[in-house]
């Protein structure tokens, strides 16, 4: 709404994009589900010229990276109405085995990123999803002389009560490791299943 996410994908997908030269990265956003009307009264800017994402390009992906603001420690009506949307592909288990990995953005140090991500995994287990945390490889997580968002659980940023900050450094490289290693292991099972395919044949 107010574009973290947004610059936090673009450094997402920079790591993606660094993984492999083979990778084929694409990115959208879910469509808005608020009236212009009340996105005036939040003060929301224009949303980025990104194309709006429908299930079938699930379908099509062998893994996901969702990014969302925090509404409330959980994500935003506008992201659920469109997982909620993905009950027909759910019938036909399209998105069975295939990846997925959650960053997000909060005003505040302790808004809930974890809480975020934790509460979104629900929606993988029920596809068959396989959920790939950001993990441990990040040292500078134990680091407290700076606020630095994101965790294990994801990539994330922290805005400030005005939203005045703009995403660190740190956040951003935090950001790229994600989607780089996101892509070496969806491209690592994909390699290893057509290997095996190979080898029944
Ligand atoms: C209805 C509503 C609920 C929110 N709940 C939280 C919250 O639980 N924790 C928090 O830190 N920030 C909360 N925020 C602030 C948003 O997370 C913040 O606007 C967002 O991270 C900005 O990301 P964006 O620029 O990509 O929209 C809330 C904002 C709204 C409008």
């Amino acid at each position: 709404m107010y574009s973290h996410v947004y610059q936090l994908a673009l450094e997402v997908k920079k790591g993606v994009e660094a993984a492999h030269p083979k990778v084929d990265v694409e990115l959208y956003q879910v469509a808005e589900t608020l009236s212009q009307e009340i996105l005036d009264k939040m003060h929301a800017p224009a949303h980025p010229d990104v194309p709006i994402i429908t299930t079938d390009k699930l379908a099509e992906a062998d893994g996901f990276l969702f990014g969302f603001p925090t509404r409330f420690g959980t994500i935003p009506a506008q992201f659920k109405a469109f997982l909620d949307s993905t009950g027909q592909i759910w019938m036909k288990g399209a998105l069975d085995k295939k990846f997925a990995g959650f960053f997000t953005s909060t005003v505040t140090q302790h808004g809930g990123q974890e809480t975020t991500g934790f509460t979104t995994v629900t929606y993988l287990a029920h596809h068959g999803i396989n959920f790939v945390p950001l993990g441990s490889g990040i040292s500078y997580f134990g680091d407290t002389s700076e606020v630095i968002g994101g965790g294990y659980w994801g990539a994330g940023t922290i805005i400030g009560n005005d939203a005045s900050r703009p995403i660190s450094e740190r956040e951003k490289e935090v950001a790229r490791f994600q989607g780089k290693r996101f892509a070496e292991i969806v491209a690592t099972y994909i390699r290893g299943a057509q290997v095996i395919e190979a080898e029944k044949a």
